[in-house]
């Protein structure tokens, strides 16, 4: 390690040639093998299913990416059944060994980089560097909860003398992680793994639209000597089999990533004791952002103007951690406004796997009428300053500023996770702060600013779990910018961080007279 600092895995640097050509060979090879049919794997068995769905290519939906079995309720039940058969002894396996999994997993991980990078950027439409990005911190995941779990295993020794006091963790039991499609690797492994590592029998329901992706995190903790049973991938509909898994009795945990809406849902239904159930549900939900930067009159408006473009439009704004509300010092709007407009008229729109797409498609077309339709409310509330042209085929939605937005317009208060950017005037710094903390939501935010008051404030003051001054505010790193949000935003401790694993075990303590 550099200086006891965790050894995050570098990204590809594709300014070299020989890895430029690795990563396009892997995109040939990955769409040569289109297509193929995935079944869940339960109880160490990949199983045949009576419901099969396509997963298509957001850029061009005629591609479809893979075929997914989805499981039943049945089938869940199965899968339920066998995690508790198996949990008995993975409990009381080594933590050594759990986390030689984690690791052999990150290295196969590594391995296949440049595979697994191709498979996000077609199923998902995110654009090779970014798919890379993810590959990196699914990596990082593994390897950081892998030495996170060694360090509790330690416990805590408090004795005095003729007493010995143990604190001590172990797994909670069955843990069910529904994951969002929009960070398909990183979000689904982080979750996963955490849940494996402290000990508890997993499954995993990924979103149905990058069930593909979820399919190689199961080939690779296969690969990587993950006893049966004790993970299992359990692809299906949110609203049926998700829904069972969070309210089946021998359920002890659900992680859980997305949107408000379901999380809200899955809080309330784990909190219901059901018949035979002998303990209350743990739930961690990590949920939407309708995230600001503000930008006061000393920032360095081409730094501000570089990261609200990149914040804002990456991945077509579909990141929780994505800008989608600009909060100007009215000194420096009309100048900040011209700029933003004239740096995002030249951003490239295209297919996701084009080389220099900056802005792909969004995921797919019930988002694409969604986001339009905001923009349409978007079109009443405010001002248009930009919509750009958007390619006809795909699920392309064009990327779209609105200015003079009032603060408590839906286009400002809402998160519509797409390319649309709401910009506000406002008087003073204070101001500026009240209408960032003015939504319901608190997971990132930004500042640009070279006032030092300014900056001692937003530190203080400025409502939510990551805060980002003088850069761009999406692509947190593990154990460097540990990630997650409050009020709606979740509950649940920062991904990536120290109090992580925490929530995934229950801790104990003994104390013996000697
Ligand atoms: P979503 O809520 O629609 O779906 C997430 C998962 O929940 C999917 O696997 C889905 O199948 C499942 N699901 C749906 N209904 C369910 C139900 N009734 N019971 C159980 N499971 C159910 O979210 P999404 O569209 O996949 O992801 C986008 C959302 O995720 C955005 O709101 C974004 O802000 C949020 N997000 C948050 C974070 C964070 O760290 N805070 C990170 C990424 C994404
Ligand atoms: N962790 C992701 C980011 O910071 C969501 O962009």
């Amino acid at each position: 390690t550099d200086n006891g600092k965790f050894p995050n895995v570098p990204d590809t640097d594709y300014a070299d040639e020989e890895l430029r050509q690795k990563a396009k060979q892997a995109l040939v090879q990955v769409r040569n093998s289109l297509g193929k049919t995935y079944l869940p794997l339960i109880n160490g068995e990949y199983v045949p299913t009576e419901t099969i769905i396509d997963s298509v290519n957001p850029s061009n939906p005629q591609e479809i990416v893979g075929k997914i079995g989805l499981i039943s309720v049945q089938q869940a039940q199965q899968a339920l059944q066998a995690a508790k058969a198996a949990f008995p002894t993975w409990k009381k396996t080594p933590v050594r060994e759990r986390a030689g999994i984690l690791r052999k997993a990150a290295e196969i991980m590594e391995r296949r980089r440049h595979e697994l990078s191709a498979w996000i950027c077609l199923e998902v439409g995110k654009v090779l560097k970014q798919a890379d990005a993810e590959v990196s911190e699914a990596i990082d995941f593994c390897r950081y909860y892998a030495d996170e779990m060694e360090r509790l295993d330690q416990g805590y020794d408090y004795d005095v003398a003729g007493e010995t006091n143990r604190y001590l963790y172990q797994p909670r039991g069955l843990a069910v992680v529904i994951s969002p499609w929009n960070f398909p690797l990183a979000i689904a492994v982080g979750m996963t793994v955490a849940a494996l590592v402290t000990g508890n029998c997993t499954l995993l329901k990924p979103a149905e639209t990058s069930s593909v992706i979820a399919a190689k995190i199961a080939e690779v903790l296969v690969e990587a000597g993950i006893p049966q049973g004790v993970f299992q991938y359990v692809p299906g509909k949110g609203s049926q089999v998700g829904a069972y898994m969070v309210e089946h009795p021998d359920v002890h945990l659900i992680a859980f990533t997305g949107s408000r809406e379901v999380g809200c849902r899955i809080y309330r239904d784990a909190s219901i004791v059901q018949p035979g159930q002998k303990h209350l549900k743990r739930v961690i939900a990590e949920m939407g952002g309708k995230n600001a930067i503000i930008v006061d009159e000393s920032a360095d408006l081409d730094q501000a103007v570089a990261g609200v473009v990149y914040s804002a439009f990456g991945y077509s704004g579909q990141k929780c951690s994505a800008c989608s509300r600009v909060i100007v010092l009215e000194t420096v709007y009309d100048h900040f406004i011209e700029r933003f407009v004239e740096a995002t008229r030249s951003l490239n729109i295209g297919a996701a796997d084009e080389p220099g797409t900056e802005v792909g498609p969004v995921i797919d077309a019930t988002a694409q009428k969604r986001i339009l339709e905001y923009i349409e409310t978007g079109k009443q509330e405010a001002e248009l300053a930009l919509i750009r042209e958007a390619p006809a085929t795909g699920y392309f939605v064009p990327p779209t500023i609105f200015k003079n937005v009032s603060p408590d317009a839906a286009i400002a208060q809402e998160e519509i996770f797409g390319p649309v950017v709401a910009v506000t005037k406002v008087k003073t710094f204070d101001e500026a702060l009240t209408v960032a903390n003015g939504t319901d939501y608190a997971l990132t935010g930004g500042l640009y600013s070279r006032t030092p008051d300014h900056i001692k404030r937003a530190y203080a003051e400025f409502e939510v779990g990551n805060l980002y001054i003088n850069r761009g505010i999406t692509g947190a790193i593990v154990s460097r910018q540990p990630f997650g949000g409050f009020k709606m935003s979740g509950v649940g401790s920062k991904a990536g961080g120290p109090d992580y694993l925490l929530q995934f075990l229950e801790p104990r303590h003994v104390s013996e007279n000697i």
